[in-house]
C-alpha cells in the first residue's frame, strides 16, 4: 500500500492518486425479505428516569438543553442512523446520515431513485454557490456535486441557525441505497479529510464557532438486535452535540486518547474472544490504522486479525458445520425460531490504550450485537448474519460495536470515551461491558507505528525524493558536459553542487 502510493506518486499527479483514497463509509441495508415481528419493548428509554436526572454539568455555557438530543436519531446499524436538518430559507427538511468517518457534510440536490426528495437549493434564497465542484468516494459508492454555503438548523439540537459548508450531489453510484430514508450525510470527522481540500471547514467546526458550545459530541446507537429487514425506522437514538448526557449511559466512561485528529484515530492493543487472547501482534490491529466510525455498519478487521477471530469463533463455539460463506457474510445461518443459543458463541473484547500510556481498558460485545437478525422466514425461521467483516483500510470500530456503548468524541481534549449504553441491553440481559484499567505492560509502547498521517507525509517525501532526483540529475549531466576543468582551480576540487549534495545527505 505504502509502496504503491509512493510508486503511484513518483509517476503521476498527485489527483490521481487522490481518487484512490475512500473514506470507510459502507452500509449494508441487508437483501432479504422479512415479515418478522421485532420485539423492541425492552430497547424502549426509562423515561422516568430520564427526566429526573438530566444533568448539564459538561455544558458551562448553558446554550444546550441535552435532554432535546436524546432522541433525536432514528435508523439501525443496516441503514445507517440520521438526524433531521432545516436547510435553507425557507427550510426544507432533510433527514441527514451521521458519519464519524468523513468530514463533508452533503445533500441530495437532484432527484435519485432511492430518495423521496432533495434539497433545491434554487428554491433558498440563503443559498451560495462557490462554484466549486467537489467528490467523495466511500468503501461504498461516491458522489460528485457543487460546493455551496447555507443557512441551517437543527430541530433537536443546539440552539440557532448557523451558515455552514454544503455540497449538493448531483451525480452518485452506490450512496443512496434501498429502503434508506436519508438524503444526505453530515461528516462529523476533522477538517483533514474534508474534500476538496481542509479550507472546506466542516460542519461541527462550524457549529462549535457559531454558537459556542464545547467541542465535542456523543452517540448513542439503539438499533442493537432489530431485524435490518423491518420496513420502519424506530426512534434510533441520540447525537448529543456540545456534551455528555448521564442518562444515556451507566457506570463510569472509559477514555483513550485520539492519536491523530483526521479519523477518529485509536490504538487497539489486544482482541480477546471468549477470553482467549488473539495474541497477535498489536501493530497488527493497527494496520494501517483502527478508527471509530458510525458511518460503517459492522467491526471490520484487517485480514490477518479476521481470519485469527473467525477462527476462534469456530474453535470456541463448536460449530465447524457453518458454510465459509457465513463468515464472508454471503449466505445468512437460519435457527428454528427461538432455538439459536446465544450461548454457544463467545463474546469479544477490544483492548484500547488508556490516556496513561501504561494503561488499557476493554470494551466487550456479546455475541447479539455481531449475529444479527436479517430475516424471518415463513415464521419458523430466524435468519441471521455475521457482523464482522474484513477490510484492506484498518479496523473498523462500525456501528455493530458502538450499538453496545455511549461513545464521546471529546475533540477539545482529544480523546474517545466509551460507557456502557442504557440502551444495549435485551430482554434483560446486558450486550455489552467495559472493564479496567489493565497493565498494558505486556504490549509495545506504541501499536500504531505506521504514522497516522502517512499519506501526506508520503507525499512530502515524494516530492523531497523526486526533487533530489531532479537535482542530482541535473549536477550528472552539468558534470558530464563540464568535465574536469573546476578541479583546478577551487584547488579542494569540490564544486558548490557536490558540497550542496554532501550536505544534503548527512
Ligand atoms: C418480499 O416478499 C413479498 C411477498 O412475498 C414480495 O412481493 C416482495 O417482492 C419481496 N421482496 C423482496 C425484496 O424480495
Ligand atoms: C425506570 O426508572 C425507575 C425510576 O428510576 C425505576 O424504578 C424503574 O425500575 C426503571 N425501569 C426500568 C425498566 O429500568
Ligand atoms: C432554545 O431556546 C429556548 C428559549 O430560550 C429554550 O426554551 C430551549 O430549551 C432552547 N433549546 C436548546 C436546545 O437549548
Ligand atoms: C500510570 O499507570 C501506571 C501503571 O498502573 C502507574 O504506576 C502510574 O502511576 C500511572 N501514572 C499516572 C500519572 O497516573
Amino acid at each position: 500500500m505504502k509502496t504503491f502510493s509512493l510508486l503511484c506518486l513518483m509517476f503521476f499527479f498527485p489527483s490521481t492518486c487522490n481518487s484512490k483514497f475512500t473514506f470507510p463509509l459502507k452500509i449494508y441495508t441487508g437483501n432479504f425479505n422479512s415479515s418478522v415481528d421485532v420485539d423492541f419493548s425492552s430497547l424502549e428509554k426509562n423515561e422516568s428516569s430520564s427526566t429526573n436526572e438530566l444533568s448539564l454539568a459538561t455544558d458551562p455555557s448553558g446554550k444546550v438543553n441535552f435532554l432535546q438530543m436524546v432522541n433525536n436519531l432514528q435508523g439501525d446499524s443496516g441503514r445507517g442512523y440520521y438526524i433531521e436538518m432545516l436547510l435553507g430559507t425557507p427550510s426544507q427538511t432533510l433527514n441527514i446520515l451521521v458519519d464519524t468517518g468523513s468530514s463533508n457534510f452533503a445533500v441530495a440536490g437532484a432527484p435519485d431513485p432511492y430518495i423521496t426528495h432533495f434539497f433545491n437549493s434554487k428554491l433558498s434564497s440563503s443559498y451560495h454557490s462557490s462554484g466549486m465542484d467537489v467528490s467523495v468516494r466511500y468503501t461504498q459508492g461516491n458522489w460528485v456535486g457543487k460546493l455551496g454555503t447555507d443557512i441551517v438548523t437543527i430541530p433537536k439540537g443546539p440552539n440557532g441557525t448557523i451558515t455552514i459548508n454544503v455540497a449538493t450531489i448531483l451525480q452518485s453510484e452506490n450512496f443512496f441505497l434501498p429502503r434508506v430514508n436519508w438524503q444526505g450525510i453530515l461528516g462529523l470527522a476533522y477538517k483533514m479529510l474534508a474534500r476538496p481540500d481542509s479550507s472546506v471547514e466542516p460542519f461541527f467546526d462550524s457549529l462549535v464557532r457559531q454558537t459556542g458550545i464545547p467541542d465535542m459530541f456523543s452517540l448513542q446507537m439503539c438499533g442493537a438486535g432489530m431485524s435490518a429487514s423491518s420496513t420502519w425506522d424506530p426512534l434510533g437514538g441520540g447525537l448529543v452535540m456540545g456534551g455528555i448526557e448521564p442518562t444515556l449511559y451507566k457506570g463510569s466512561i472509559w477514555y483513550t486518547p485520539i492519536k491523530e485528529e483526521w479519523y477518529y484515530q485509536v490504538e487497539v492493543l489486544k482482541l480477546e474472544v471468549g477470553g482467549q487472547n488473539l495474541n497477535l501482534d498489536c501493530q497488527e490491529y493497527n494496520t494501517d490504522k483502527a478508527i471509530v466510525d458510525s458511518g460503517t455498519t459492522l467491526l471490520r478487521l484487517p485480514q490477518n486479525v479476521f481470519n485469527a477471530v473467525v477462527d476462534a469463533i469456530i474453535r470456541t463455539s463448536l460449530i465447524q458445520q457453518f458454510s465459509s460463506g457465513f463468515w464472508t457474510g454471503t449466505t445468512l445461518a437460519c435457527w428454528t425460531k427461538g432455538e439459536m443459543l446465544w450461548s454457544i458463541f463467545p463474546k469479544i473484547s477490544i483492548y484500547l490504550r488508556g490516556m496513561n500510556a501504561s494503561q488499557s481498558f476493554r470494551i466487550t460485545i456479546m455475541p447479539q450485537l455481531y449475529i444479527q437478525l436479517m430475516a424471518d422466514v415463513d415464521n419458523t425461521l430466524e435468519c441471521y448474519r455475521f457482523g464482522i467483516a474484513s477490510s484492506t483500510s484498518g479496523l473498523v470500530i462500525g456501528a455493530t460495536v458502538m450499538e453496545g456503548f455511549y461513545v464521546t468524541f471529546d475533540r477539545a481534549q482529544k480523546k474517545v470515551g466509551f460507557a456502557v449504553s442504557t440502551c444495549a441491553e435485551k430482554s434483560g440481559s446486558a450486550l455489552s461491558e467495559i472493564g479496567g484499567p489493565f497493565l498494558a505492560s505486556d504490549v509495545s509502547s506504541n501499536c500504531a507505528k505506521t504514522p497516522a498521517i502517512q499519506e501526506p507525509v508520503l507525499w512530502i517525501i515524494s516530492y523531497a525524493l523526486m526533487g533530489l532526483c531532479a537535482f542530482i540529475l541535473i549536477i550528472l549531466v552539468t558534470l558530464l558536459l563540464v568535465p574536469c576543468r573546476h578541479g583546478d582551480d577551487a584547488g579542494g576540487g569540490v564544486t558548490d553542487e557536490s558540497s550542496l549534495i554532501h550536505h544534503r545527505f548527512k
